[in-house]
Protein backbone atom coordinates (compact mmCIF):
# COMPACT_ATOMS: atom_id res chain seq x y z
CA UNK A 1 0.00 0.00 0.00
CA UNK A 2 1.33 3.22 -1.48
CA UNK A 3 1.30 5.92 1.77
CA UNK A 4 3.33 8.49 3.22
CA UNK A 5 3.57 10.25 6.56
CA UNK A 6 3.91 14.04 5.85
CA UNK A 7 5.78 16.88 8.83
CA UNK A 8 2.79 16.41 11.67
CA UNK A 9 2.71 12.62 11.47
CA UNK A 10 -0.63 12.26 9.36
CA UNK A 11 -0.52 10.06 6.81
CA UNK A 12 -1.27 10.32 3.05
CA UNK A 13 -1.42 9.52 -0.47
CA UNK A 14 -2.79 7.10 -2.60
CA UNK A 15 -4.29 3.91 -0.08
CA UNK A 16 -7.23 1.76 -1.42
CA UNK A 17 -9.24 2.96 1.64
CA UNK A 18 -8.87 6.02 0.08
CA UNK A 19 -10.00 5.27 -3.18
CA UNK A 20 -13.34 3.53 -2.12
CA UNK A 21 -14.30 6.92 -0.35
CA UNK A 22 -13.73 8.80 -3.15
CA UNK A 23 -16.07 6.58 -5.07
CA UNK A 24 -18.39 6.34 -2.74
CA UNK A 25 -18.75 10.11 -3.00
CA UNK A 26 -18.63 10.74 -6.40
CA UNK A 27 -21.83 7.69 -6.26
CA UNK A 28 -23.66 9.62 -4.05
CA UNK A 29 -22.97 12.86 -5.74
CA UNK A 30 -24.00 11.45 -8.76
CA UNK A 31 -27.06 9.84 -7.63
CA UNK A 32 -28.15 13.66 -5.70
CA UNK A 33 -27.42 14.67 -9.32
CA UNK A 34 -29.79 11.98 -10.19
CA UNK A 35 -32.10 12.73 -7.78
CA UNK A 36 -32.54 16.62 -8.40
CA UNK A 37 -32.63 15.96 -12.15
CA UNK A 38 -35.38 13.59 -11.39
CA UNK A 39 -37.09 16.47 -8.85
CA UNK A 40 -36.59 19.18 -11.65
CA UNK A 41 -38.08 16.61 -14.33
CA UNK A 42 -41.22 16.03 -11.93
CA UNK A 43 -41.69 19.30 -11.82
CA UNK A 44 -41.56 20.47 -15.22
CA UNK A 45 -44.18 17.67 -16.09
CA UNK A 46 -46.50 19.19 -12.91
CA UNK A 47 -45.95 22.38 -14.58
CA UNK A 48 -47.14 20.96 -17.93
CA UNK A 49 -49.82 18.55 -16.73
CA UNK A 50 -51.55 21.67 -15.15
CA UNK A 51 -51.58 24.22 -17.37
CA UNK A 52 -53.44 21.25 -19.93
CA UNK A 53 -55.44 21.01 -16.88
CA UNK A 54 -56.03 24.91 -16.80
CA UNK A 55 -56.46 24.96 -20.91
CA UNK A 56 -59.26 22.02 -20.24
CA UNK A 57 -61.25 23.92 -18.06
CA UNK A 58 -61.22 27.12 -19.79
CA UNK A 59 -61.85 25.20 -23.02
CA UNK A 60 -64.89 23.43 -21.09
CA UNK A 61 -66.24 26.65 -19.22
CA UNK A 62 -65.71 28.31 -22.90
CA UNK A 63 -67.85 26.14 -24.79
CA UNK A 64 -70.68 25.64 -21.82
CA UNK A 65 -71.23 29.50 -22.12
CA UNK A 66 -71.42 29.73 -25.84
CA UNK A 67 -73.93 26.77 -25.12
CA UNK A 68 -75.63 29.01 -22.52
CA UNK A 69 -76.06 31.82 -25.18
CA UNK A 70 -77.72 29.65 -27.77
CA UNK A 71 -79.92 28.26 -24.89
CA UNK A 72 -81.06 31.81 -23.91
CA UNK A 73 -81.12 32.86 -27.53
CA UNK A 74 -83.29 29.89 -27.98
CA UNK A 75 -85.41 30.93 -25.42
CA UNK A 76 -85.71 34.42 -26.27
CA UNK A 77 -86.79 34.05 -29.64
CA UNK A 78 -89.33 31.55 -27.94
CA UNK A 79 -90.70 34.33 -26.36
CA UNK A 80 -90.45 36.50 -29.43
CA UNK A 81 -92.57 33.89 -31.09
CA UNK A 82 -94.91 33.35 -28.36
CA UNK A 83 -95.85 37.12 -27.87
CA UNK A 84 -96.09 37.02 -31.40
CA UNK A 85 -98.83 33.79 -31.73
CA UNK A 86 -100.47 35.56 -28.97
CA UNK A 87 -100.45 38.84 -30.97
CA UNK A 88 -102.09 37.12 -34.23
CA UNK A 89 -105.14 35.47 -31.83
CA UNK A 90 -105.89 38.73 -30.94
CA UNK A 91 -105.87 39.98 -34.32
CA UNK A 92 -107.82 37.32 -35.27
CA UNK A 93 -109.94 38.50 -32.04
CA UNK A 94 -110.06 42.49 -32.73
CA UNK A 95 -110.94 41.47 -36.60
CA UNK A 96 -114.37 40.31 -35.14
CA UNK A 97 -114.74 42.82 -32.94
CA UNK A 98 -113.97 46.08 -34.68
CA UNK A 99 -115.22 47.31 -38.07
CA UNK A 100 -112.21 49.13 -39.16
CA UNK A 101 -110.27 46.25 -39.50
CA UNK A 102 -109.65 45.92 -43.27
CA UNK A 103 -108.76 42.84 -44.40
CA UNK A 104 -106.89 43.24 -47.22
CA UNK A 105 -104.02 44.79 -45.19
CA UNK A 106 -103.93 41.83 -43.10
CA UNK A 107 -100.03 41.26 -44.27
CA UNK A 108 -99.12 44.73 -43.41
CA UNK A 109 -100.88 44.89 -39.89
CA UNK A 110 -99.00 41.98 -39.21
CA UNK A 111 -95.47 43.42 -40.44
CA UNK A 112 -96.20 46.81 -38.39
CA UNK A 113 -97.55 44.45 -35.47
CA UNK A 114 -93.64 42.63 -35.66
CA UNK A 115 -92.37 45.93 -36.19
CA UNK A 116 -93.47 47.38 -33.46
CA UNK A 117 -93.84 44.95 -30.81
CA UNK A 118 -94.78 46.93 -27.78
CA UNK A 119 -97.94 49.38 -29.90
CA UNK A 120 -101.53 47.61 -28.71
CA UNK A 121 -103.47 46.28 -31.40
CA UNK A 122 -105.91 48.99 -31.76
CA UNK A 123 -103.19 51.51 -32.72
CA UNK A 124 -101.44 48.88 -34.99
CA UNK A 125 -105.08 48.95 -36.86
CA UNK A 126 -105.26 52.48 -36.53
CA UNK A 127 -101.40 53.54 -37.48
CA UNK A 128 -101.61 51.08 -40.22
CA UNK A 129 -105.07 52.22 -41.65
CA UNK A 130 -103.23 55.65 -42.03
CA UNK A 131 -100.03 54.32 -44.05
CA UNK A 132 -98.02 55.05 -41.01
CA UNK A 133 -96.20 51.88 -42.17
CA UNK A 134 -95.26 53.58 -45.65
CA UNK A 135 -92.52 56.73 -45.95
CA UNK A 136 -93.99 60.02 -46.12
CA UNK A 137 -94.46 60.81 -49.77
CA UNK A 138 -93.70 57.53 -50.97
CA UNK A 139 -96.82 55.08 -52.34
CA UNK A 140 -98.63 58.01 -51.52
CA UNK A 141 -102.23 57.99 -52.86
CA UNK A 142 -103.88 60.92 -55.50
CA UNK A 143 -107.26 61.99 -54.15
CA UNK A 144 -109.93 60.57 -55.88
CA UNK A 145 -113.13 61.93 -54.02
CA UNK A 146 -112.09 65.30 -54.16
CA UNK A 147 -115.97 67.05 -53.48
CA UNK A 148 -116.33 64.86 -49.87
CA UNK A 149 -115.61 67.10 -46.79
CA UNK A 150 -113.78 64.41 -45.42
CA UNK A 151 -111.09 64.63 -48.35
CA UNK A 152 -108.11 63.50 -46.42
CA UNK A 153 -104.48 65.70 -47.92
CA UNK A 154 -101.20 65.15 -46.41
CA UNK A 155 -98.25 62.97 -46.45
CA UNK A 156 -99.84 60.20 -47.66
CA UNK A 157 -102.77 61.56 -49.74
CA UNK A 158 -101.91 63.87 -52.24
CA UNK A 159 -104.06 66.12 -55.13
CA UNK A 160 -103.55 66.72 -59.14
CA UNK A 161 -101.73 69.83 -59.59
CA UNK A 162 -104.79 70.76 -61.80
CA UNK A 163 -107.15 70.20 -59.50
CA UNK A 164 -109.14 73.10 -58.27
CA UNK A 165 -112.26 73.15 -56.30
CA UNK A 166 -115.51 74.07 -58.54
CA UNK A 167 -117.42 76.06 -55.63
CA UNK A 168 -114.77 78.80 -54.88
CA UNK A 169 -116.29 81.64 -53.32
CA UNK A 170 -114.51 84.83 -51.97
CA UNK A 171 -115.09 85.76 -47.72
CA UNK A 172 -116.93 88.77 -46.95
CA UNK A 173 -113.79 91.11 -46.07
CA UNK A 174 -115.10 91.71 -42.56
CA UNK A 175 -113.83 88.53 -41.98
CA UNK A 176 -110.88 87.97 -44.64
CA UNK A 177 -107.93 89.90 -46.05
CA UNK A 178 -108.55 90.32 -49.57
CA UNK A 179 -109.05 87.46 -52.02
CA UNK A 180 -109.81 84.89 -49.36
CA UNK A 181 -111.66 82.19 -51.03
CA UNK A 182 -113.10 78.57 -49.68
CA UNK A 183 -114.99 76.47 -50.94
CA UNK A 184 -118.94 77.75 -50.34
CA UNK A 185 -120.19 75.48 -47.68
CA UNK A 186 -117.01 76.65 -45.70
CA UNK A 187 -117.09 79.45 -46.51
CA UNK A 188 -120.82 80.39 -45.66
CA UNK A 189 -119.96 78.68 -42.02
CA UNK A 190 -116.65 80.18 -41.64
CA UNK A 191 -118.36 84.19 -42.49
CA UNK A 192 -121.16 82.84 -39.31
CA UNK A 193 -118.35 81.74 -37.16
CA UNK A 194 -116.57 85.13 -37.96
CA UNK A 195 -120.07 87.02 -37.20
CA UNK A 196 -120.58 85.32 -33.98
CA UNK A 197 -117.12 86.07 -32.77
CA UNK A 198 -117.65 89.50 -33.81
CA UNK A 199 -120.78 89.93 -31.52
CA UNK A 200 -118.62 88.52 -28.67
CA UNK A 201 -116.16 91.46 -29.42
CA UNK A 202 -113.69 89.35 -30.58
CA UNK A 203 -111.65 89.51 -34.54
CA UNK A 204 -111.07 86.22 -36.50
CA UNK A 205 -110.17 86.97 -40.04
CA UNK A 206 -109.11 84.43 -42.60
CA UNK A 207 -105.21 85.08 -43.54
CA UNK A 208 -104.76 82.26 -45.62
CA UNK A 209 -107.49 80.60 -47.13
CA UNK A 210 -107.25 78.65 -50.70
CA UNK A 211 -104.36 78.11 -51.76
CA UNK A 212 -103.91 76.56 -55.75
CA UNK A 213 -100.83 73.72 -56.42
CA UNK A 214 -98.73 76.94 -58.27
CA UNK A 215 -98.87 79.46 -55.25
CA UNK A 216 -97.99 76.48 -52.94
CA UNK A 217 -94.84 75.49 -55.40
CA UNK A 218 -93.76 78.93 -54.60
CA UNK A 219 -94.87 79.12 -50.58
CA UNK A 220 -92.71 75.94 -50.29
CA UNK A 221 -90.25 76.69 -52.19
CA UNK A 222 -89.51 80.12 -49.67
CA UNK A 223 -89.75 78.13 -46.71
CA UNK A 224 -87.33 75.37 -48.05
CA UNK A 225 -84.38 78.02 -49.17
CA UNK A 226 -85.07 79.85 -45.48
CA UNK A 227 -85.12 76.55 -43.20
CA UNK A 228 -84.19 73.08 -45.26
CA UNK A 229 -86.44 70.45 -46.58
CA UNK A 230 -86.69 69.13 -42.75
CA UNK A 231 -87.50 71.67 -40.89
CA UNK A 232 -89.46 73.36 -43.54
CA UNK A 233 -91.49 69.71 -44.18
CA UNK A 234 -92.12 69.83 -40.31
CA UNK A 235 -94.62 73.17 -41.25
CA UNK A 236 -95.50 73.90 -44.59
CA UNK A 237 -97.14 71.13 -47.08
CA UNK A 238 -95.16 70.33 -50.26
CA UNK A 239 -97.02 71.51 -53.58
CA UNK A 240 -99.98 68.64 -53.96
CA UNK A 241 -100.23 67.81 -50.47
CA UNK A 242 -100.97 70.96 -48.71
CA UNK A 243 -104.66 70.59 -47.64
CA UNK A 244 -104.57 74.83 -48.05
CA UNK A 245 -105.56 73.35 -52.40
CA UNK A 246 -108.69 72.04 -50.96
CA UNK A 247 -110.54 75.00 -50.63
CA UNK A 248 -111.41 73.52 -47.21
CA UNK A 249 -108.66 74.88 -45.22
CA UNK A 250 -108.17 78.40 -43.60
CA UNK A 251 -105.12 80.12 -41.50
CA UNK A 252 -106.32 82.48 -38.84
CA UNK A 253 -105.49 85.69 -36.52
CA UNK A 254 -107.03 88.24 -34.34
CA UNK A 255 -105.79 91.35 -36.54
CA UNK A 256 -103.19 92.22 -33.92
CA UNK A 257 -100.90 89.66 -33.51
CA UNK A 258 -99.14 87.90 -35.75
CA UNK A 259 -100.79 84.48 -36.47
CA UNK A 260 -98.25 82.22 -35.20
CA UNK A 261 -99.20 83.87 -31.48
CA UNK A 262 -102.90 82.73 -31.99
CA UNK A 263 -102.62 80.47 -29.26
CA UNK A 264 -102.06 83.16 -26.81
CA UNK A 265 -105.47 85.34 -27.58
CA UNK A 266 -108.88 85.59 -26.50
CA UNK A 267 -110.16 84.49 -30.34
CA UNK A 268 -108.14 81.29 -29.61
CA UNK A 269 -109.93 80.24 -25.90
CA UNK A 270 -112.99 81.32 -28.36
CA UNK A 271 -112.17 78.98 -30.88
CA UNK A 272 -111.93 75.99 -28.96
CA UNK A 273 -114.92 76.41 -27.44
CA UNK A 274 -117.00 77.10 -30.41
CA UNK A 275 -115.23 76.54 -33.74
CA UNK A 276 -116.99 72.68 -34.00
CA UNK A 277 -120.60 74.50 -33.82
CA UNK A 278 -119.64 75.77 -37.19
CA UNK A 279 -118.22 72.42 -38.73
CA UNK A 280 -114.51 73.56 -38.27
CA UNK A 281 -111.37 71.36 -36.10
CA UNK A 282 -107.98 72.05 -34.91
CA UNK A 283 -106.37 70.68 -37.77
CA UNK A 284 -102.73 69.81 -36.44
CA UNK A 285 -103.21 69.76 -32.90
CA UNK A 286 -100.54 69.45 -29.76
CA UNK A 287 -99.16 66.26 -29.65
CA UNK A 288 -100.62 64.62 -32.80
CA UNK A 289 -97.53 65.59 -35.47
CA UNK A 290 -96.64 61.34 -35.68
CA UNK A 291 -100.23 61.18 -37.05
CA UNK A 292 -100.97 64.44 -38.96
CA UNK A 293 -97.06 64.41 -40.19
CA UNK A 294 -96.88 68.70 -39.35
CA UNK A 295 -96.30 70.42 -35.65
CA UNK A 296 -99.10 72.13 -33.71
CA UNK A 297 -100.74 74.86 -35.27
CA UNK A 298 -103.41 76.88 -33.30
CA UNK A 299 -104.00 79.20 -36.50
CA UNK A 300 -104.70 76.34 -38.44
CA UNK A 301 -108.70 75.45 -39.04
CA UNK A 302 -110.41 73.19 -41.48
CA UNK A 303 -113.98 72.58 -42.34
CA UNK A 304 -115.41 69.36 -42.24
CA UNK A 305 -119.45 69.77 -41.74
CA UNK A 306 -120.63 69.97 -38.26
CA UNK A 307 -122.00 66.63 -37.22
CA UNK A 308 -118.08 65.27 -38.05
CA UNK A 309 -116.54 68.68 -36.06
CA UNK A 310 -118.93 67.41 -33.27
CA UNK A 311 -117.63 63.72 -33.11
CA UNK A 312 -114.25 64.76 -33.62
CA UNK A 313 -113.63 67.30 -31.07
CA UNK A 314 -115.95 64.67 -28.78
CA UNK A 315 -112.89 61.83 -29.61
CA UNK A 316 -109.67 63.92 -29.24
CA UNK A 317 -108.73 62.41 -32.09
CA UNK A 318 -107.20 64.36 -35.24
CA UNK A 319 -108.78 63.85 -38.40
CA UNK A 320 -106.42 61.00 -39.76
CA UNK A 321 -107.16 59.40 -36.68
CA UNK A 322 -111.03 59.87 -36.90
CA UNK A 323 -110.69 58.79 -40.89
CA UNK A 324 -108.43 55.59 -39.79
CA UNK A 325 -111.04 54.34 -37.27
CA UNK A 326 -114.29 54.86 -39.23
CA UNK A 327 -116.00 51.45 -40.50
CA UNK A 328 -115.03 50.26 -43.97
N1 LIG B 1 -99.12 74.58 -42.93
C1 LIG B 1 -99.82 73.47 -43.49
C2 LIG B 1 -99.27 72.20 -43.00
C3 LIG B 1 -99.77 73.50 -44.98
O1 LIG B 1 -98.88 74.13 -45.54
O2 LIG B 1 -100.59 72.85 -45.60
ZN1 LIG C 1 -102.72 76.51 -42.90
Amino acid sequence: MASRVDLYGRRYGYSSHNKKNKNKINKRKIKKRKKKYKIKNNIKIFIIIITIIIIIIIAIIMIKSKNNNKIENKDKNEVINNKQDDKLKQLNYINKKIDYFDYSKIDRYIDYMNNNIDLNLYDVIKEVNMDLDNEYYENSNEVQDTDSLLILVNKYNYLSKDYEPSDLENISSNYALPDMKLRKEAKESFEELSKKALKDNLKIIAMSSYRSYQYQVDLYNMYKNKDGVDIADRYSGRAGFSEHQTGLAVDVYNDKLSYTNFEDTKEFEWMQKNAYKYGFILRFPKDKEKYTGYIYESWHYRYVGKNVAKEIKESGYCLEEYIATRSK
